[in-house]
């Protein structure tokens, strides 16, 4: 087995330009949406990551995921290098790092049934023949909660609920070690979302999977994940385990996450 931990970033930047107000207007420096960021995340672990909205969680996902470049820092997948991977050299490391979206409405094609929004990711990998992807995406909506009858059924003929457990089913298709939940309950009812956690807890454990789980509010993170970073202003200003954090927050904005976050379950 590889010793390198399953995913590990260090040093992680990313600048975005910033449009010139005018052309006789000054140079404006880059805006760095993530600003040296780095954490490790072992296999079958699951980090959260938390913080305000524009403090940069979702870019962090897409460099991990490689669909942004990074300005500067590594990325690296059980200790192979990725920011420097050209887009075919990314195409066979694809199935194992997969994303779980916020939105699932969005995500799935709305002309294609369950069975073929899960089945989709097999074809595209070329995995297995049609009759044999058919089978596997049935198996993967009978366990992550859907009935097989369910399975002919098209996105908009679902609860929000049911539609990301047809998210997470097609991100499990391609047997990934790494899932990237990028706020994956936050569309939904709070009394869907305990369901979903709940779901998400047990493939973990059934599967020995690595969740990087990002939400905005400390509540949901602290049911799934035992580690907890928190990012502001696109830098990571504490990163320690759930029992710490919550007993002893050492930055400032921790505490004030803290102190904003409802009782948790
Ligand atoms: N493609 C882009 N071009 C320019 N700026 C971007 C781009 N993507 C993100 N940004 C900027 O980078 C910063 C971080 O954005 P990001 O989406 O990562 O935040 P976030 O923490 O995911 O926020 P939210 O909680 O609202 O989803 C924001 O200021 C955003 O406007
Ligand atoms: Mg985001």
């Amino acid at each position: 087995m590889n010793a390198a931990p399953l995913l590990e970033v260090q040093d992680l930047v990313k600048e975005f330009p910033r449009p010139r107000r005018g052309w006789l207007a000054p140079r404006v420096a880059p805006l760095r949406a993530v600003d040296g960021v780095s954490f490790t995340l072992a296999r079958g672990q699951a980090l959260g990551l938390v913080g305000e909205s524009g403090s940069g969680k979702t870019t962090v996902a897409r460099l991990v995921l490689g669909l942004e470049r990074a300005s500067s820092g590594s990325i690296r997948l059980e200790g192979r290098e990725l920011t420097t991977l050209s887009r075919a050299e990314w195409r066979p490391l694809r199935r194992r790092v997969q994303l779980v979206f916020q939105d699932p409405a969005g995500a799935l094609d709305p002309r294609h049934t369950a069975l073929d929004c899960v089945a989709e990711g097999l074809a595209i990998q070329r995995l297995g023949k049609p009759r044999e992807r058919r089978l596997r995406a049935l198996e993967l909506l009978v366990s992550v909660g859907l009935a097989p009858r369910q399975a002919n059924l098209y996105p908009h003929e679902f609860s929000g609920g049911q539609r990301q457990r047809i998210g997470i089913a097609r991100a499990l298709a391609l047997e990934p070690e790494l899932l990237v939940l990028d706020e994956p309950v936050s569309a939904l009812d709070v009394s869907i979302r305990a369901q979903i956690l709940n779901l998400l807890h047990e493939l973990q454990e059934r599967r020995g999977l690595a969740y990087l789980f990002i939400a905005h509010d400390l509540a949901v993170v602290r049911a799934l994940c035992p580690r907890i970073a928190v990012m502001q202003h696109g830098k990571l200003v504490e990163c320690a385990s759930r029992d710490e954090l919550f007993a002893r927050p050492q930055h400032e904005y921790t505490r004030a996450l803290l102190a904003a976050a409802p009782r948790a379950r």
